[in-house]
């Protein structure tokens, strides 16, 4: 919902990497204090399921003092506050606002059941900027989907509000929410063997994204001893088009950075495409609309590929390692 007065502003975190979000409980000081110097793209501060109920007002304090006390550099800032049906989700946006609007990048809704409840949030938070004097608009939302009824919502809740930057499966409540016989995280159920699992979610969870302009951000691997594990699970929603995944352990960062960064080599095809596209579709070159490239015929649709690599490769900070040269014949 675009609220009157909003302006057109981009929100916080809109065009920033997010390979890797980093989980970090706002009851940890330790923790919140630690991500600093963690390679993350981004990390969420945590209110919700890791933080017991009595050490939520604590949390909330140490997640204001960590934000206003800063260090994060260019990590995207997010906290995430507790679901609709609780008692704390209205105090958790408040407070946070109130104490670090001007500092925190998004908000994290989880448990997204319905559009209704984003269009919410968007209103609680413009509220918020409005009466603070911050800027309206700025702050962004993140939507985890991890309920039966959520996902049957996607469509909609992908398109409730301009501040929506991304779309998350949270596996976890996922799989208690479908009652998945499983309690692996990430993994395949046993017993199940003619398939992924996962996949309708994470397609249903995808095309919503895309159709939007949304990230789409796969959630955590709960096994954060097997990396091998992580990466083969990451590899698969990289692999459809997903943005970057959760990590909950130092070792997972790196490990989700290089998953969901686009392979050097297919960058730099990507950038060559893009130059050799832009060349051949000139008067100078020839004002084709089709044209070889090497052994590969390349067109619009082509351009529009090496487009999406092209800014996943820019924004995950590779450097091209060849270039293109225009036909000397
Ligand atoms: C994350 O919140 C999950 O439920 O997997
Ligand atoms: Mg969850």
């Amino acid at each position: 919902m675009r609220v009157k007065g909003m302006s057109s502003m981009e929100t916080a975190g809109k065009g920033r990497s997010r390979r890797s979000t980093l989980a970090v409980p706002g009851s940890s000081t330790k923790m919140l204090d630690k991500a600093k110097g963690l390679g993350a793209d981004s990390l969420f501060m945590d209110l919700e399921d890791a933080v017991a109920p009595v050490a939520k007002a604590d949390a909330r304090k140490n997640i204001i003092a960590a934000l206003n006390e800063g260090g994060y550099g260019e990590k995207i800032c997010s906290v995430r506050v507790n679901d609709w049906a609780t008692p704390w989700a209205i105090d958790d946006v408040t407070t946070v606002i109130e104490g670090a609007g001007s500092t925190l990048d998004c908000i994290m809704l989880p448990k997204v059941q319905t559009a209704e409840q984003i269009v919410a949030l968007d209103a609680l938070i413009t509220g918020l900027e409005q009466s603070l004097g911050l800027p309206v608009g700025r702050i962004g939302i993140e939507a985890q989907i991890e309920t039966a009824l959520g996902l049957t919502h996607v469509n909609a809740i992908s398109a409730a509000s301009p501040r929506l930057e991304t779309v998350i499966f949270g596996p976890a409540d996922f799989m208690a929410s479908i009652n998945m016989r499983t309690l692996v995280v990430g993994e395949q159920p046993q017993g199940y063997d003619v398939g992924d699992a996962y996949h309708f979610i994470l397609m249903s969870i995808l095309i919503a994204a895309r159709a939007y302009d949304r990230l789409a951000i796969d959630g955590p691997y709960l096994a954060i001893k097997d990396l091998e594990g992580f990466r083969r699970v990451a590899g698969r929603s990289a692999a459809l088009g997903f943005d970057g995944k959760w990590v909950l352990h130092p070792d997972q960062i790196e490990a989700a950075n290089e998953v969901f960064a686009p392979r050097q080599a297919d960058y730099d095809h990507a950038e060559l495409i893009l130059d050799a596209y832009d060349y051949y579709t000139s008067v100078d070159g020839g004002a084709r609309g089709a044209v070889m490239l090497g052994s590969e015929m390349i067109d619009e649709a082509s351009r529009k590929m090496a487009l999406v690599i092209s800014a996943k490769g820019r924004a995950a900070g590779l450097i091209r390692t060849s270039a293109f040269e225009i036909p000397t014949t």
